[in-house]
């Protein structure tokens, strides 16, 4: 089914942006103190559960810088771009990425098996469904010990190679839920094409019990190649047999041909499908390395989670949809205050690799200058994406975001019970922090409240805080893999509706593609022997580059 934008006008000249315009303009001189003092009840009406028992996630917007009203004008922003049918189309396999040519179907992965998803006429959700068994039969193989390696041994390491979506995913989410991983299987991540990566990690692998995921849509991203062969040679020098790679190499790839010229036999690859985006895949083959970890029952679950946020996005009325709030709260600061980014700060060590998750998932999707019709945006995108996990951020850069001059939105994710107990005051600790915060940065402290406290009038105006600061509160019961899968998938549809919203193409990234290309040139560049680099005066590039090259030869 072919799908075209819903609005191809521009939206900064539509009448919701105009009237949210004349709103923000008598909002912005408020303080959070004022909307507050005015309605008291904002802390229980700007708050609402999503899912229920220990699946329950609360979202609390009552220390954003805005009112019902505004959350009315935002709906109808949404409304006006026809959300809900974007929503719609996207869930039901419509081409919403046209630049490509396809569908953006990870909901599709994530769908009861009964549901029926069509794609240029066939229905996909019985082929998920098929390798999340064909999935689950090899992941209880592994944990049982009954995968072996080429000696004979059982798997105690598993490396998985990816980069961006096939490794930020799997990476972040063994990271959030290692208290249900099986310890007896060590895991481990390699991405990047510094050498140090591989290395440290096969340093610390046995090859005789080790597994390789290579992970990799496209089967052709230079870096996991790399990491690959270097994994491949590593085995191949301790087994000294071709036969060996069989045992322990495995491949995630929607690209059977690549796979097997690599020389993995396609037997051991697990599939996926075009219309599932790398920043969106984690909940795909992708996830193997996770399923090893936390057991098949588990991943369904982490899958349950994904599904819940999934029916409440398309269901939920936008005043309690957590996403659609998160998207349309995002818009109101990026358009209409001018905030250039977004901090994402989760009180949970675990969550540590979270905010880099969210940047490729955020900044690749929303990063763009083109509308769905070609047009240059006529207003701001994507928001730059950061954070740190508190408590340890607050003793970091949370000076700049408490005092500093730029005004940086934050979501604050915490949740009420601990995934560990090493005894000690903990996690009431790490919580108290977690509201301190976010009270601290609305409501500040005048320079009144700081000179009645008795502090030295030249300190007054270094000790006062201004307040006004926005933030997001997202509170989960506990960090479990269907909390987790809530959690991904409210962030993927709050990328979605400011896409919507700015008329963009979430699901693509040409802006990636220059850099790849430049590379591949200057690796041959470096890699010239000193003969064939004589014509080196006669590199291609700028001044500057081909300075840099030649030294860069120079010193190595
Ligand atoms: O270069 C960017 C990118 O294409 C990401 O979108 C993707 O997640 C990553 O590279 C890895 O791609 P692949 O899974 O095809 O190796």
């Amino acid at each position: 089914m072919a799908d075209s934008p819903a609005t191809s006008s521009d939206i900064a000249a539509s009448a919701p942006w105009a009237a949210l315009t004349d709103h923000a303009a008598e909002l912005k001189p408020q303080h959070l103190r004022e909307l507050f003092a005015v309605d008291p009840s904002r802390g229980e009406s700007m708050r609402f559960t999503v899912g229920s028992s220990d699946r329950a996630i609360d979202f609390d917007y009552a220390k954003q810088r805005l009112t019902s009203e505004t959350v009315g004008l935002l709906a109808d922003l949404a409304d006006h771009v026809d959300l809900r049918g974007r929503i719609a189309a996207m869930m039901s396999g419509a081409v919403v990425n046209p630049t490509e040519g396809r569908p953006a179907l990870h909901t599709a992965l994530r769908a009861p098996s009964d549901a029926v998803i069509e794609v240029d006429g066939v229905n996909v959700v019985p082929a998920v469904h098929d390798v999340l068994a064909r999935l689950g039969a090899f992941a209880e193989r592994v944990r049982s010990g009954a995968w072996l390696g080429f000696t004979g041994k059982p798997v105690r390491h598993v490396i998985n190679v990816g980069i961006g979506g096939s490794d930020l995913g799997p990476a972040m989410a063994y990271q959030a839920l290692a208290h249900v991983a099986d310890p007896s299987l060590d895991m481990h991540f390699v991405s990047n094409v510094d050498g140090a990566d591989v290395a440290g990690t096969l340093a610390v692998c046995d090859p005789e019990q080790t597994l390789v995921i290579v992970a990799s849509k496209s089967f052709g991203t230079i870096e996991t190649l790399t990491n690959a062969q270097s994994c491949r040679e590593w085995l191949l020098a301790a087994l000294g047999d071709e036969a060996a790679v069989a045992n322990h190499f495995v491949a995630v790839s929607t690209n059977a041909e690549r796979v097997a010229a690599f020389g993995i036999d396609t037997d051991n690859m697990f599939g996926f499908w075009d219309w599932v985006g790398g920043r969106y895949s984690v909940d795909s083959a992708i996830g193997l390395s996770l399923m090893l970890a936390i057991g098949p029952p588990a991943f369904a679950d982490f899958l349950a989670g994904f599904r819940a946020m999934d029916e409440h996005y398309r269901d939920a009325p936008w005043a309690e949809n957590m996403p659609a709030l998160m998207g349309l709260i995002g818009i109101w600061y990026r358009n209409f205050f001018d905030f250039g980014t977004q901090a994402v700060l989760p009180y949970s060590d675990r969550l540590a690799r979270f905010p880099a998750y969210l940047q490729q998932l955020d900044m690749e999707s929303n990063g763009k200058s083109t509308t769905l019709d070609g047009r240059v945006v006529s207003v701001e995108t994507g928001p730059i994406v950061w954070g740190e996990p508190g408590t340890n951020g607050q003793h970091a850069f949370y000076q700049l975001i408490h005092q500093g001059t730029t005004i940086i939105p934050s979501d604050f994710i915490g949740f009420a019970r601990p995934v560990a107990d090493p005894g000690g005051r903990h996690h009431d600790q790490l919580m108290a922090n977690f509201f301190a915060q976010t009270e601290a940065l609305a409501f500040g402290r005048t320079a009144a409240e700081v000179a009645a406290e008795g502090v030295a009038a030249e300190l007054v105006p270094h000790k006062a805080f201004g307040g006004n600061r926005p933030s997001s509160t997202i509170l989960g019961v506990e960090l479990s893999p269907h909390t987790l899968g809530m959690l991904i998938a409210a962030y993927e549809h709050k990328v979605f509706t400011q896409a919507v919203v700015w008329g963009v193409n979430p699901f693509d990234q040409w802006g990636v593609e220059l850099g790849k290309v430049l590379a591949t040139a200057i690796t041959a560049e470096l890699e010239a022997s000193a003969a064939d680099f004589a014509d080196g005066a006669s590199l291609p590039h700028d001044s500057s580059t081909n300075a840099l090259i030649r030294r860069y030869r120079e010193l190595r």
